[in-house]
């Protein structure tokens, strides 16, 4: 979806948590910035030494060794949250208290109760609270919508998607008190991807996992449902390495998504022998640059969130994840 274009020249951007995609993000931020479109305001670590030196390799004015005095930081607008998954509830809260705008990494929360209670708080300051599911933000899932919308492959009936990177070795994956498994941090991205092109409305979701010993889930199989018929079947393995396709299927042709997280392309493939035409939108920086506009244009709007990633999405994909996790006794500290 697109809607007028206002940049808040003036938004002044932060970082909780120097990771590795918070990395990815600041480099992000920095291009933005370099075009006058946002300001590096601040970024905060667990450790002052490793915030300042982030700061510095990336531009950010201010630096903090913890993340309350970030919060409280009144020369911030919008807070990026880049911590593990069961972390994120916590870290929007003590945003969202202070007053600042929340843009979360993916998967928003741990479970559905907590991105419930989150939005809440959000609603209730009048705040912008969005999930950073940066595929959803990307050109070419608007161009996959719109080819779906123009008939392109027929009626869809089908959606096939897998993501699968050996990330089992990181803590953040294996341990359930970081809201750890293959389904939280891969398979929201096929989840984000049905939602986005069946809609939110699933029937029913069903599947399978084998599990780490630490008890989550090292790789996964299921399969969401739609009440007219159409289905949409995904694979997530955090010890299998393929990457992330997809493909969407029609009763005259397929989309065929050769990446489906990095996504700069795809196929229409017409059934039976027709030409088949590719469609390239390549990135204009790493790709992380289209949900951070689209933060900071909902936030010059007034807007709660971005209509390209609506809350409502991101609970309906929190749902589909605490049934499939309930159904393979996956649980975290957090789940109360
Ligand atoms: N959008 C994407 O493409 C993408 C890609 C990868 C990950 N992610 C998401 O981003 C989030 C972070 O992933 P990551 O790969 O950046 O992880 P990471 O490299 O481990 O970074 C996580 C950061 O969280 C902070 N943290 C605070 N408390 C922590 C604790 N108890 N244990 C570990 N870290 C703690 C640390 O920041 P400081 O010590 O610096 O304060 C750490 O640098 C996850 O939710 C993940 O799903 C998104």
């Amino acid at each position: 979806m697109w809607y007028p274009f206002r940049m808040n020249a003036h938004l002044r951007f932060a970082i909780l948590g120097a990771g590795h995609i918070a990395e990815k993000m600041a480099a992000t931020a920095a291009h933005l910035a370099r075009r006058g479109e946002i300001r590096l305001a601040a970024v905060a670590a667990r450790d002052g030494a490793r915030a300042a030196a982030f700061a510095a390799r990336f531009g950010f004015e201010r630096s903090y060794g913890s993340y309350e005095e970030l919060a409280a930081d009144p020369a911030v607008d919008l807070v990026y949250v880049a911590t593990p998954n069961t972390l994120h509830a916590p870290h929007a809260r003590l945003c969202l208290e202070h007053g600042k705008h929340v843009l979360c990494e993916k998967p928003f929360t741990a479970n559905a109760a907590e991105a419930e209670s989150v939005l809440a708080l959000a609603r209730e300051r009048g705040l912008f609270c969005g999930e950073a599911i940066w595929t959803r933000f990307l050109p070419a899932s608007a161009a996959i919508g719109e080819a779906l919308r123009a008939g392109r492959i027929g009626t869809p009936r089908l959606i096939e998607a897998s993501f699968a990177v050996p990330i089992a070795g990181k803590e953040r994956i294996r341990e359930p008190a970081l809201g750890g498994g293959a389904l939280l941090d891969l398979g929201v991205y096929p989840i984000a991807f049905a939602l986005l092109h069946f809609g939110e409305d699933y029937a029913d979701v069903t599947g399978r996992a084998t599990l780490l010993p630490t008890g989550v889930d090292d790789q996964c199989a299921f399969s969401l449902g739609w009440a007219d018929g159409r289905i949409a079947a995904a694979t997530c393995s955090a010890t299998a390495a393929g990457g992330a396709c997809a493909r969407i299927v029609g009763t005259a042709g397929s989309i065929v998504v050769p990446e489906l997280v990095r996504c700069q392309g795809f196929r229409i493939v017409p059934f039976g022998g027709g030409e088949s035409e590719e469609v390239s939108l390549p990135f204009e920086c790493n790709g992380y640059e289209y949900e951070l506009r689209a933060a900071a244009r909902a936030i010059a709007a007034g807007l709660p969130e971005c209509p390209e990633a609506p809350r409502s999405a991101t609970l309906a994909a929190m749902r589909a994840m605490d049934a499939l996790r309930a159904a393979w006794g996956v649980r975290f500290p957090s789940d109360g």
